[in-house]
């Protein structure tokens, strides 16, 4: 399953994503952006995972186009904010989304954040799952949802979620978000596996690090491909960007993924889904 940066996972509807991907959130449009994931695609990486509020698509698509590698190689997700909720809204952040990346579809697109405050995540699902049946989109997901967001959506829904992407690294593993998706065929997604740099000096991890001849930043890596779940560490220099696909030639045990898994404090270190209503 594990056996290069190419491994696949196969969503519910027989598409292949990725297992790890590049993140470019807060990565500045142009020449940042533009190096990083064109270093990332050079070294193998097949799966790129943007936003429109990261305002760094005009670059990824530049670096894609640069990087001249086939379009049907690449995995590219991008994400609807939340002020675009709404059907025709939704059809037209897509629209604005796939015009600034120069392509003619997206591999998956995620509704970034439930907001209930902004209520409209149902309409935008509808939208998805319109763009979905047009062939504009291979895959259509959500981000940030948590069980309650994903069974009122579901509840009506044609399709149902490929994937969820959501805040995951070893104090925040969400056991039972993780559950809730394997039975319900939704592929989980990590952000912030590292917890934005925060766990690299966690004095377990490093231990481990030292065990395996790895790096702390691989070790958390190689522990989020192992619970199955898609990982996208987002960095800007080429040398970590190697590093962190470097973490198909080794497997942590049994008891050492156990050992990780009890750095879990069930404590988000970012925001909560229920209240995260930016527009
Ligand atoms: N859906 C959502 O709401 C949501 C929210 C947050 C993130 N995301 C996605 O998930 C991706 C990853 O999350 P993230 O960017 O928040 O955080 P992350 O990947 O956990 O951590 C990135 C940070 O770690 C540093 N770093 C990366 N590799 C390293 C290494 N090998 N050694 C030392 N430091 C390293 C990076 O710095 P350098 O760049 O300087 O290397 C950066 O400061 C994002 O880029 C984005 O695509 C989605």
């Amino acid at each position: 399953m594990l056996e290069n940066l190419q491994a696949t996972t196969t969503l519910h509807n027989g598409v292949k994503m990725p297992w790890l991907g590049l993140g470019v959130f807060k990565v500045e449009d142009g020449e940042e952006v533009i190096s990083s994931v064109k270093s990332a695609i050079k070294n193998g990486y097949k799966s790129i995972d943007t936003a429109a509020i990261y305002r760094n698509e005009e670059g990824v698509g530049q670096a894609i186009k640069e990087s001249g590698i086939a379009r049907d190689e690449l995995f590219v997700t991008s994400k609807l904010w939340n002020g675009d909720q709404g059907y025709q809204s939704t059809i037209k952040a897509f629209e604005t989304s796939l015009n600034k990346l120069g392509l003619d579809y997206l591999d998956l697109y995620l509704i970034h954040w439930p907001a209930p405050a902004v209520g409209n995540y149902k309409e935008s699902w509808k939208a998805m799952e319109e763009l979905y049946k047009q062939g504009k989109i291979r895959a259509i997901g959500v981000s940030n949802f948590k069980e309650h967001h994903l069974e009122d959506l579901i509840s009506d829904a044609d399709i149902k979620p490929m994937v969820n992407q959501v805040e995951f690294h070893p104090n925040f593993a969400q056991k039972d978000l993780h559950n809730f998706c394997k039975q319900q065929g939704i592929q989980l997604e990590a952000w912030s596996p590292l917890k934005q740099g925060q766990l690299l000096d966690d004095q377990t991890l490093i231990k481990l690090a030292e065990k395996y001849g790895k790096s702390t930043a691989q070790i958390i890596i190689r522990w989020v491909l192992q619970k199955e779940v898609i990982v996208i560490p987002k960095s800007t220099k080429e040398h970590r960007i190697i590093a962190n696909a470097d973490v198909f030639d080794f497997e942590l045990t049994a008891e050492d993924i156990k050992v990780i898994d009890g750095l879990d404090t069930n404590q988000r270190a970012f925001a909560d889904p229920d209240e995260m209503n930016k527009v």
